[in-house]
């Protein structure tokens, strides 16, 4: 929605998310009138027991908050983590993250298939390996070289038995998941010019959405009725 305004400057889009109580109201048609006259640069709107949040940016100084002789961030002493997405990009760098905070079991899902483990230093040195396999293994043997074990699959999410069999088999090796980030996804292919939400065809969008939300619900399946993830 707020892209669609940000590309199309003349169209005023707004994504207005409402409970039963708001859908009941006798004046539901001025109210919406109300949402579509009202500043535009609010696009998304909350209405909850009959208040109407909208989100804002509050400028704060990051001295007040930031004590950078402190981690940000914690992780459990030999912690398990999964990583969706885990084999690339922010993902990858978010698994060196946690192997250099002292997490000691990584589980990383990607698409590409990877050598086994056992020829990451031969394959990286290897002209047959592609730069975008290359530049992986060197990230991963970094990540093991802090103290990390790594764990690899390659396939999508939404292809559940096999992630759950994955799943299944990190967690009987690493006795409990600690914490799990999502960061599957796929970069829009835009070369076609089709930057636009509008232009976008429904094979474009399904890509996107395939890792990001119908994945989610692989990963939630994957994962239901187990133990209480705690960071
Ligand atoms: N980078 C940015 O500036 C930025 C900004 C906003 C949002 N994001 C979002 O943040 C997420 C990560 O971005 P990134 O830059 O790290 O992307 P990236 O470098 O392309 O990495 C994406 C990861 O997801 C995996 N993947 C791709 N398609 C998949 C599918 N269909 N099913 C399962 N896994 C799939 C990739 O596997 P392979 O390694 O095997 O290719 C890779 O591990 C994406 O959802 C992206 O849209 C990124």
């Amino acid at each position: 929605m707020r892209m669609l305004s940000a590309e199309y400057n003349h169209v005023h889009a707004k994504c207005i998310d409402v409970d039963s109580e708001f859908l009941a109201s006798p004046s539901l048609s001025l109210r919406v009138a109300a949402e579509a006259l009202a500043a535009v640069e609010e696009t998304e709107i909350c209405y909850r027991d009959g208040h109407r949040f909208a989100p804002y940016l509050q400028s704060r100084r990051l001295a007040e908050r930031i004590d950078s002789s402190q981690p940000q961030f914690s992780v459990r002493p030999n912690g398990a983590y999964v990583i969706t997405g885990g084999t690339n990009g922010i993902g990858l760098e978010i698994a060196a993250y946690l192997a250099s905070l002292g997490a000691k079991h990584l589980a990383l899902t990607g698409i590409t298939p990877l050598p086994s483990q056992d020829q990451w230093p031969s394959a990286l040195k290897s002209n047959e390996t592609s730069m975008y396999v290359r530049r992986k293994l060197e990230k991963l043997l970094q990540i093991q070289s802090m103290g990390a074990s790594i764990e690899i699959h390659c396939g999508r999410l939404t292809e559940k038995k096999r992630l759950s069999a994955f799943l299944a088999g990190f967690r009987a090796k690493v006795g409990k998941i600690h914490g799990i980030v999502h960061s599957a996804g796929c970069t829009p292919d835009n070369s076609n010019g089709r930057f636009a939400f509008i232009n976008k065809s429904q094979e474009d969008l399904q890509r996107v959405f395939e890792p990001k939300a119908d994945g989610l619900e692989g990963l939630h399946e994957a994962l239901s009725g187990k133990s209480r993830i705690s960071l």
